[in-house]
């Protein structure tokens, strides 16, 4: 009986050993220390035994049976143990590993260009305004001095919604909305920054939809070099100290006299190079002063007020200012071009 009992120690003890799964174990318990298992059944025959084997037989079957269960208990808490490190070790958390960058907008380049032209006009006083983009017929042409039927309407192909109404073309009515709100007497200070339309076909430098930015002043006396005064003063702060400007005569229906105005070439001084197409200069903006009909009709009295008016294209103030090369990169946004006008 006695190897019996050492025979089926090992044959457990073995097979605790072996077992990688806790329900192994469980299969080993029931198999050997089970009610019907072999040692219940040796302790069962002890009644069959003498009375001096009786009490060894017995002790050894019980110690045999603790020897088992303990050798399974300490498995199955080591199985857990591994278990629980091995859970541990799979949910850890490296806190030294670099973090996912973030990506940070910012301002489209056109936006700031635009907020910069603010900013200087707002430092010489002008006052910002804005107008519809959906325009009558009536401010963007009839009020600015171009009746129905004017050849010079033709200048800017315009996309028509009805008869009446059309996306504007410039921001020019802005200057007919803005004085028409005086009743002809207060003097206009003021810059209008917005978007415009042209039935244009998209290339490097044309585009349907572009922005604008439009200047009117009016009050008594101002004088064609009061504007030269304000664009100079403008085109120093936009590109430079060392840029000068010049005014060419040139033709808008709601100015007269009319003129364009070109900044010094930077690339070359003004000596003259394929940037400014060997003139020496560029042209920048249009401007003019305001036509008397133009004050007539918003209500202004062309013999005791005057005024003097701008606009200007901030795509290329910019294109010239940072050297963009097609127009059509302020509209694609393409983050790579983006992302170069960031300011940190
Ligand atoms: N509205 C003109 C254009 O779009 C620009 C301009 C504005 C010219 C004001 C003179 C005065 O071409």
């Amino acid at each position: 009986m006695k190897e019996r009992l050492e025979q089926l120690k090992q044959e457990a003890l073995q097979k605790v050993d072996q077992a990688t799964e806790v329900q192994s174990l469980k299969d080993v318990r029931v198999e050997y220390l089970g009610k019907k298992g072999p040692i219940t059944e040796v302790l069962r025959g002890m009644g069959k035994l003498s009375k001096e084997e009786r009490p060894v037989i017995g002790q050894l079957a019980n110690e045999v049976r603790e020897q088992i269960a303990d050798a399974i208990e300490s498995k199955q808490t080591k199985m857990e143990e591994e278990a629980l490190e091995k859970q541990l070790e799979e949910e850890s958390v490296d806190v030294t590993l670099p973090g996912r960058p973030v990506q940070v907008g910012g301002p489209h380049l056109l936006t700031s260009i635009v907020e910069e032209i603010e900013d200087l006009f707002i430092g010489m006083g002008f006052e910002i305004k804005e107008g519809p983009e959906v325009e009558t017929d009536y401010y963007n042409f009839e009020a600015l001095n171009l009746p129905k039927g004017h050849p010079a309407r033709d200048m800017q192909d315009s996309f028509y919604i009805t008869e009446e109404l059309l996306l504007r073309t410039h921001t020019s009515p802005v200057q007919a909305r803005t004085m028409g709100h005086k009743n002809g007497k207060e003097p206009v200070k003021m810059i209008c920054p917005g978007k415009v339309y042209r039935r244009d076909t998209d290339d490097a430098t044309h585009s349907h939809q572009f922005t604008q930015i439009e200047g009117l002043l009016v009050d008594k006396h101002v004088r064609m070099s009061d504007l030269k005064g304000v664009l100079n003063a403008f085109a120093k702060q936009m590109f430079g100290e060392d840029r000068d400007i010049r005014l060419r005569p040139s033709f808008f229906p709601f100015t007269e006299p009319s003129v364009e105005m070109d900044i010094s070439c930077k690339v070359c001084g003004g000596k003259g190079c394929s940037v400014c197409k060997g003139t020496g200069w560029i042209e920048i903006l249009g401007a003019g002063m305001v036509h008397p009909n133009v004050l007539e009709m918003a209500g202004y009295d062309p013999e005791e007020y005057s005024g003097f008016a701008f606009g200007m294209g901030p795509e290329r103030i910019a294109m010239l200012k940072y050297g963009v090369d097609d127009i059509r990169h302020f509209y694609t946004n393409d983050i790579r071009f983006l992302k170069q006008y960031h300011k940190a």
